[in-house]
């Protein structure tokens, strides 16, 4: 099932995100309407707070853009109770998107290399490092379960720049390919 994406200005994005007990009920269907809904905006990464949860799971995969990698084309991960436990490296600057800041693009730097520990989708535990745009996108989807969104890492002057932008995608004034839900709507 296709779920509406919650979009910047809905407090559940800022919620820092709890673990999900083992008998979560339901857990498979909830990653399948993750996945469909992520596929659905044609984005690479979801996570719970934005389709309305304060779970901490994500989800990602990378195999559309498997023509820039192919080691993208196998990459369809689920993170559950997700905790990142050590950055490390050089920073890059790279532009970035989200599903719940549609139009908006902005280069967020961040470390190249990250250690996480999580649950897949067997509940079977983890204990892994990641590099380059792998370890990026783990860090921005991680990033929405502690209630952080990419443009708080931008430049104050570039977020004057968006602000009212931003303004508008709080009211669901935007362009949008996908189902979306803005504050205002209930
Ligand atoms: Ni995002």
């Amino acid at each position: 099932m296709i779920l509406p994406i919650f979009l910047y200005g809905h407090p559940v994005l800022r919620k820092v995100t709890k673990d999900i007990p083992l008998d979560y009920p339901n857990l498979k269907t909830l990653l399948d309407n993750m996945f469909e809904t992520m596929y659905n905006a044609e984005g690479v990464g979801l996570a719970a707070p934005q389709i309305g949860l304060e779970d901490r799971i994500l989800v990602i995969d990378l195999s559309p853009l498997a023509d820039e990698d192919p080691s993208f084309m196998h990459f369809k991960k689920v993170f559950i109770n997700a905790h990142i436990i050590e950055k490390e490296g050089e920073e890059a600057s790279i532009e970035e998107g989200c599903l719940s800041i549609p139009t908006i693009h902005e280069k967020v730097s961040r470390k190249n290399s990250i250690r996480i520990r999580y649950l897949d989708e067997n509940l079977q535990p983890h204990d892994e490092v990641y590099e380059g745009y792998k370890a990026r996108v783990i860090q921005h989807e991680y990033d929405h379960l502690e209630g952080i969104m990419f443009v708080d890492l931008i430049p104050g002057i570039r977020k004057q720049i968006i602000r009212s932008k931003l303004n508008k995608i709080m009211k669901g004034d935007v362009n949008c390919s996908y189902k979306i839900k803005p504050l205002s709507r209930k």
